[in-house]
């Protein structure tokens, strides 16, 4: 196997050389490493930095790096597993070459993580980590770290597959990408409500073509009974922009207040705020300190996770001035007129042209169209 020597932060290590002409991930090489995940990793170590568990688990290591990264970058002992006995080889030679006190394990995640609790586990499978998820949440002692990349099961784009994988039926709206985290995230709460304990979610966020969930776990019946209160639907209107957000169990049975269209289901998902400010604010603060090659990525990305309002979708503000046959104003002369109408509105993470904001469609139309709807 032909390995090169890479450096993601402040750590070096062997990766197997890809071949560029096969299909990329996974790729051909034997023992998988993607460099475009680096940012992920990266958000990884700024947020183990500020929230420094006791010990953690790299349940899916491949290469190693994200173990590695973690036990020199932040100091966290590491555990790094891979079910490949020639990946577990991989990882214990890049251990020895960083002279790193770290263990390396060769089992099925879901057995270690069945017989063994870490204070932080981190799942990082291909693709999906719908079966590693309830292992992964009676492991979990305090943090959980999930990674998804099979968005378009998540999002909507293949909606059978994200209904057996998740149970939930996403739709392909204009903020898919928000539904994508938000059924990754109700999928992980409604695991983890089962054995009495709930979830906080404090660093998450969708990027290209993952998801990824930073959970704080809190082992308390009240807090299991809170982050059931959270799960719950979006009730979208197949015709117009209209949504609802309806916690519970079950979605009602509605029609669009707008256009009389009966209203779709979208979930179960997770309601409401995704980040913790003051955690996001630790890490910005941090961030200056350490050597990440994505930093600048997670400077801008930080500020915008902190002020993005905890709505659980966004209009796309653009596809709304289209739908109205007008040319869209800038981003800030659009925030400017919601906020003028009374209510607060923001950018989001997920899509540059996005609008976060509680106000009715009717006003959103408005600011679009540059009419005055003063409260
Ligand atoms: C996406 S890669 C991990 C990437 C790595 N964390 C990184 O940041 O580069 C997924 C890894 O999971 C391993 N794997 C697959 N099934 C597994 C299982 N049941 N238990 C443990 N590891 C498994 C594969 O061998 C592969 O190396
Ligand atoms: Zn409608």
């Amino acid at each position: 196997m032909e390995r090169v020597r890479v450096t993601e932060g402040k750590t070096s290590f062997y990766a197997p050389v890809q071949d560029t002409n096969t299909q990329f991930p996974p790729g051909s090489a034997p023992i998988f490493y993607n460099p475009r995940m680096e940012a992920n990793r990266d958000a990884t170590v700024l947020f183990l930095s500020a929230v420094r568990p006791s010990e953690y688990l790299d349940a899916m290591g491949a290469t190693g790096v994200r173990g590695l990264r973690v036990a020199h970058e932040t100091g966290v002992h590491a555990t790094i597993n891979d079910l490949d006995p020639a990946a577990a080889a991989e990882i214990r030679a890049n251990v020895e070459d960083l002279g790193l006190d770290a263990e390396v394990t060769c089992q099925d995640a879901n057995a270690l993580m069945s017989s063994r609790r870490f204070d932080c586990v981190d799942l990082d499978p291909f693709g999906t980590p719908a079966p590693f998820t309830d292992s992964g949440c009676r492991s979990a002692r305090r943090f959980l770290c999930i990674t998804a990349t099979d968005t378009a099961p998540l999002c909507g784009a293949h909606l059978k597959a994200g209904m057996r994988r998740y149970w939930a039926r996403p739709m392909n709206t204009e903020y898919h990408g928000e539904v994508g985290l938000r059924v990754l995230l109700g999928f992980a709460a409604r695991q983890m409500i089962k054995y009495d304990r709930g979830v906080r979610p404090l660093f998450c966020f969708a990027h290209e073509h993952f998801v990824r969930l930073h959970l704080r776990v809190v082992p308390k019946v009240s807090a299991a009974e809170e982050t059931r209160g959270r799960i719950g639907y979006l009730l979208q209107c197949p015709h117009c922009f209209y949504r609802a957000e309806h916690p519970g169990m079950f979605p009602e049975d509605r029609t669009c207040p707008r256009c009389g269209a009966a209203l779709t289901p979208v979930g179960p998902l997770w309601l409401g705020a995704i980040n913790d400010l003051p955690l996001l604010e630790e890490m910005e603060a941090l961030l200056p300190t350490m050597s990440l090659g994505t930093a600048s990525y997670l400077g801008r990305l930080l500020p915008l996770l902190r002020t993005e309002l905890p709505t659980s979708s966004f209009y796309d503000y653009h596809k709304v001035a289209k739908r109205l046959r007008t040319s869209p104003p800038s981003m800030e002369v659009m925030l400017q007129r919601v906020r003028e109408a009374g209510y607060a509105a923001t950018r989001t993470h997920y899509l540059g042209t996005g609008v976060k904001t509680e106000a009715p469609l009717e006003v959103v139309e408005a600011a679009v169209k540059g009419e005055n709807t003063e409260k």
